[in-house]
C-alpha cells in the first residue's frame, strides 16, 4: 500500500514528516510522490497562524473529493492542527478517516491497520511532553540536508503563540542518537545539517548543553555545513556565540526572532528579554562572526500595540539591517492569553503596519545583497534553477540563494561562485573553483 505525506508549517514538521516516513515504511507501506497513486493521503499541518489552518482545510477538501472515483482511499491529517483540534476535524469534513496529534506517530500503521479492517473514524491525540521517538534514523526526503530534531516542544508560553499548546513540554533527544543520526547522514554524503528545535538554547542532556553539543556535531566526519534553528534571544549565551564563531563547520548565519523592539510589547508578550539586551547580542555576534548574517521574525499590530510602539519595531529593524526577516501580522489563536486581551489591534491597522515593515526590509535585503557583488562564496550546489535549467543554485553559508551557469555534475558538491549581481533575493554568479 502506498502513502504520501504533504508537509506545511516549519523545519520540525519536514523532520516529523521523514520520522513518519520512516515508521510506516518499516510497517511495509510505501512512500510515493505521486497524489494519484496514494492510498493513504497525510497532510502534516501546521497551527501558528490561522492562515496556514484555513490554506490546508482548502487542501483537505480538494482532496477528500477524489474519494468518489476511489472508494479505498484513506484520509488522515497528523501534525499541529491535528493536536489542536482532535476529533473537531472529522466533526468539519466527514471524509477524513484519521487524525493524528504530534506524540502519536508510532501508533499510525496500526491505526491505518484498524482503519482498513472497519472503516470508523479514529482519532489520537494524547500528548505524552517525554520523549518518546527512539532509535528511528529517517528516510531523508531531501538526499542533501539533514533536518536532525535535537528537541521537541516549548516552555516558553509566549502570549501569542500555540505552539508550547499543540508540541507539549521540552524535551531533549540524547547525545548519543543525534550524533549517530549525523553520522549516518554523513556516510550517505550528506554535507549539511541542521539542527532542530522550537528553542535550541534550552537544549540539556546530562551535563550536555547546546554550545557542547555544537562542538560534537562539529566534529562528524563528512559533514561540512552545521545550521541551527531556532535561537531564542533570551537564551544566547557568550558561550554559544563563541562556540559558533571556533567551531569551522557552523554556519555564518542566525535566525534569532526579535517579534518587536518596543520593551512594553515585549514583555506583555513575555519574551523576557529588552531592546537593549537583543540589540548587544547582535553586537556581540557581529563582533565575534564579522560576516554573520542575521534573519528574524517580527509581529505587527500585536494587542495593545500603539503606533509609537510600532515605530520601534520599525527602527530597531532599521538600526540591524537584517538580511532578511520573516514579517507576520498578529494572528490571535484560540486558547493563548494575547487571543482573550480586550484590546486587539484592528485588522485594517495591523495589515498597513506588516505592509510598512515589508517596504522597508525588501529594501534593506536588497541593499545587503548588493554588498554582495564582487564576492567569493562558497556554495552547497542543490540543483537546476527554477527559471533556467542551464543555471544552478545552492545555499551560501550565509544562507543566500545563489545562481550560476552549471551542470548536473555539481549537484551535492561544494564550489566557489564570485558574485557579479544580485537580483531580488538571489546571487548570481559564476563558478571559480
Ligand atoms: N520557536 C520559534 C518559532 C515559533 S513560530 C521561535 O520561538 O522563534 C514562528 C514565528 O511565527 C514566530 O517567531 C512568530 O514571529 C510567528 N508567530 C507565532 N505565533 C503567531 C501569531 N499568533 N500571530 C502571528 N505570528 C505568530
Ligand atoms: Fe512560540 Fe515563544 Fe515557544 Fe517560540 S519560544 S515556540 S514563539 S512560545
Ligand atoms: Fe507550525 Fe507546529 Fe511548526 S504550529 S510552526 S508546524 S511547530
Amino acid at each position: 500500500m502506498k502513502f504520501i505525506i504533504e508537509t506545511y508549517g516549519c523545519q520540525m514538521n519536514v523532520a516529523d514528516s521523514e520520522m513518519i516516513s520512516t515508521i510506516m515504511e518499516n510497517s511495509g507501506y510505501e512512500l510515493t510522490d505521486t497524489l494519484t497513486d496514494a492510498d493513504i493521503i497525510m497532510f502534516n499541518t501546521c497551527s501558528v497562524r490561522q492562515h496556514a489552518e484555513d490554506r490546508v482545510i482548502g487542501r483537505i477538501s480538494n482532496e477528500v473529493a477524489r474519494k468518489i472515483s476511489n472508494k479505498n482511499l484513506v484520509i488522515g491529517v497528523v501534525g499541529c492542527m491535528a493536536q489542536r483540534l482532535g476529533k473537531e476535524l472529522g466533526e468539519m469534513n466527514a471524509k477524513i478517516d484519521f487524525v493524528v496529534g504530534v506524540d502519536n506517530y508510532f501508533k499510525l500503521p496500526e491505526i491505518i491497520e484498524e482503519l482498513y479492517n472497519k472503516r470508523h473514524f479514529v482519532t489520537s491525540v494524547d500528548m505524552n511532553h517525554k520523549e518518546i521517538y527512539h532509535d528511528i534514523y529517517p528516510i531523508r526526503s531531501n538526499e542533501l540536508n539533514a533536518f536532525v530534531t535535537i528537541m521537541r516542544g516549548c516552555n516558553n508560553f509566549c502570549t501569542y503563540c500555540i505552539v508550547p499548546y499543540v508540541r507539549g513540554r521540552e524535551r531533549s533527544r540524547s547525545v548519543d542518537e543525534i550524533i549517530k543520526e549525523i553520522k549516518i547522514a554523513g556516510e550517505k554524503g550528506i554535507k549539511e545539517v541542521t539542527l532542530l528545535g522550537q528553542n535550541v538554547n534550552s537544549y540539556s542532556w546530562e551535563g550536555i548543553n547546546f554550545p557542547k553539543l555544537l562542538q560534537k556535531v562539529n566534529e562528524v566526519e563528512g559533514i561540512s555545513r552545521v545550521r541551527f534553528v531556532t535561537s531564542h534571544p533570551k537564551d544566547i549565551s557568550d558561550e554559544l556565540i563563541e562556540t559558533m564563531a571556533s567551531c569551522d563547520k557552523v554556519c555564518e548565519h542566525i535566525h534569532l526572532p526579535v517579534q518587536s523592539g518596543n520593551n512594553e510589547i515585549l514583555k506583555v508578550m513575555n519574551r523576557n528579554y529588552t531592546a537593549e539586551h537583543y540589540l548587544d547580542r547582535i553586537s556581540k555576534l557581529r563582533s565575534l562572526i564579522p560576516n554573520i548574517a542575521i534573519t528574524t521574525d517580527v509581529i505587527a499590530g500585536f494587542p495593545g500595540e500603539t503606533e509609537e510602539q510600532f515605530q520601534d519595531t520599525y527602527n530597531l529593524m532599521k538600526e540591524i539591517r537584517y538580511d532578511f526577516a520573516f514579517m507576520f501580522k498578529y494572528s490571535p489563536r484560540t486558547g493563548t492569553k494575547a487571543a482573550e486581551f480586550n484590546n486587539q489591534v484592528e485588522e485594517a491597522v495591523r495589515l498597513e503596519r506588516l505592509q510598512r515593515l515589508i517596504g522597508l526590509q525588501t529594501e534593506i535585503t536588497h541593499e545587503k545583497y548588493k554588498e554582495q557583488i564582487g564576492q567569493i562564496k562558497e556554495v552547497y550546489v542543490e540543483g537546476p534553477s527554477k527559471k533556467d535549467e542551464n543555471e544552478y543554485s545552492g545555499k551560501s553559508r550565509d544562507f543566500k540563494i545563489t545562481i550560476f551557469p552549471g551542470d548536473e555534475s555539481l549537484v551535492g558538491k561544494l564550489i566557489k561562485v564570485k558574485v557579479k549581481e544580485a537580483v531580488g533575493w538571489t546571487l548570481k554568479g559564476h563558478i571559480v573553483e
